[in-house]
């Protein structure tokens, strides 16, 4: 029987991943077949200069597959059986807001973590909502894979807004982090073993890792965080610039605090937000890092395979947030239930943690969607710290659906990277006024 063949719509077109997304896909030809790759995204300018590369792109490797890119709903969302969301609503604009603004007042200013990923969180649940009904209007079969984040917070109110729509919410930061582990103990990849993780998105740890034949790894991998927490010899993978390494050393601290279980990297805006604070150039951020450095790489790298009318040299190469996303369409179209780390509605998975929070388990996927596999009872360290962060992830949501200042002041205090109310408000209030194009208005 001939395999299925799927067609693919990258909504956010114009990101930055998207070139390796569709290199991704046109490698991935035997095990997961695209026959058709659209482009969706709300800026026209900025797809159309990813959109001619990627052009050139697809046929030079793989002239049957039809690409077609569009701004108009309508034209992209027929016909799709798979939409990859990566939205970032207000771009580096106000992604660099999103991390001065708390600097500012001496708070973690960053993309998805603290006040700044509760300010983002705002922006996008309004378009990735919007996303959802147009997909269930012109494919209502498909399935939504969305990225955009803060992923935490979207996956909320898809959970809340969009209860019976086919959309998983994903984050690439357990993969990249497992092929690191795979790496320092001398495996190739995460498909060389087996984990169980529990924790909210940017908010979790692995609790065991164990090989094919049920050996447990976890002792090899430990010895290394301990001493160098994931950084390795290596410059392979995605987070190897120097402010994401300084992260990467962060999981040695993290991991002492819990030598039982190795920490995800995010913790460290949590747990070790004094020095995160203290350490960080305020003036110029993770966003103006990004801005003269991978969103002008793309960029520029596109108007020269345009200019060049090939891009048989190019520097494009498919990464683990694309392998990440693919592997979870191959697992929804193929039913190989595979086991992926999703971030999910509770549902007693965590039998000590409440039913309607969104957490970030293991689970098998297959056609149907999802099994999340159980966790069972996790410890109070860790059930406090979540408690405390999914409450202020809810109050975010609840202060989008209600309008309500009060709601989303609460949300800030209840972070724990926030110190006060007082603080909380003072960041709130400079907050509002630059995100007013994008918050509905609160009162
Ligand atoms: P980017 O700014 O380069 O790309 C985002 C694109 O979204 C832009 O082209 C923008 O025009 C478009 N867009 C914004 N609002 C839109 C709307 N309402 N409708 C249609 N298109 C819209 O950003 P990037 O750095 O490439 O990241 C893209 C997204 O992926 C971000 O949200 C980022 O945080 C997220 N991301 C998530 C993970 C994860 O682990 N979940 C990993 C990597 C990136
Ligand atoms: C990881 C996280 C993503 C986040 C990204 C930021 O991959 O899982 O959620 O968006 O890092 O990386 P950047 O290079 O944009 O700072
Ligand atoms: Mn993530």
């Amino acid at each position: 029987m001939n395999k299925k063949k799927s067609s693919i719509l990258i909504a956010g077109g114009g990101s930055t991943y998207t070139p390796s997304l569709v290199i991704m896909l046109l490698e991935g030809q035997e095990r997961f077949p695209v026959r058709k790759i659209k482009f969706y995204d709300n800026d026209a300018e900025r797809q159309a200069v990813l959109a001619e590369a990627c052009q050139i792109i697809i046929s030079e490797r793989a002239p049957e597959i039809e690409f077609e890119y569009s701004t108009d709903p309508a034209e992209a969302f027929s016909d799709v059986d798979i939409v990859m969301a990566q939205l970032r609503v207000g771009k580096y604009a106000m992604r660099e807001q999103d991390e001065k603004i708390p600097f500012k007042h001496n708070v973690v200013g960053q993309e998805t973590c603290g006040p700044g990923g509760l300010a983002y969180g705002l922006r996008s649940i309004g378009p990735v909502l919007e996303l959802v009904d147009y997909m269930e209007k012109y494919s209502p079969d498909a399935w939504l894979l969305n990225y955009s984040n803060p992923a935490a917070v979207v996956a909320e109110a898809t959970r809340r807004f969009r209860s019976n729509s086919k959309i998983i919410n994903i984050c690439d930061m357990p993969v990249c982090l497992e092929d690191i582990m795979a790496r320092v103990i001398g495996l190739k990849d995460r498909k060389d073993f087996e984990t169980t993780y529990f924790g909210l998105n940017h908010f979790g740890w692995w609790t065991s890792i164990k090989d094919h034949d049920g050996n447990d790894l976890m002792p090899n991998i430990s010895a290394h965080v301990k001493e160098y927490g994931y950084t390795e010899q290596t410059q392979q993978g995605q987070h190897k610039e120097s402010s994401w390494l300084e992260t990467m050393w962060a999981a040695k601290e993290l991991h002492e605090i819990e030598p039982k279980y190795l920490p995800n990297t995010y913790l460290k805006y949590y747990l070790m937000a004094d020095s995160t604070v203290a350490h960080a150039n305020k003036n110029y951020t993770r966003a103006n890092e990004i801005i003269d450095g991978r969103e002008k790489y793309v960029f520029e790298e596109c108007r020269r395979i345009v200019a060049n009318g090939t891009a048989k040299d190019t520097t494009f190469a498919s990464n683990e947030h694309a392998s990440f996303i693919t592997d979870l369409a191959c697992a929804l179209t193929f039913n190989t239930k595979e086991r992926m780390i999703l971030i999910v509605e509770n549902n007693g998975a965590i039998a000590n943690f409440a039913p309607d929070a969104m957490v970030e388990l293991p689970c098998l996927v297959g056609k149907d969607g999802y099994e999340v596999l159980s966790i069972g009872e996790i410890p109070t360290f860790q059930k406090g710290l979540m408690e405390q962060q999914i409450a202020s992830e809810k109050l975010a949501v609840d202060a989008w659906e209600q309008g309500s200042y009060q709601k989303l002041w609460q949300s800030f205090t209840m972070n724990k990277t926030v110190p006060s109310a007082k603080v909380a408000k003072e960041i709130l209030d400079d907050m509002l006024v630059v995100n007013e194009p994008y918050w509905p208005k609160l009162s």
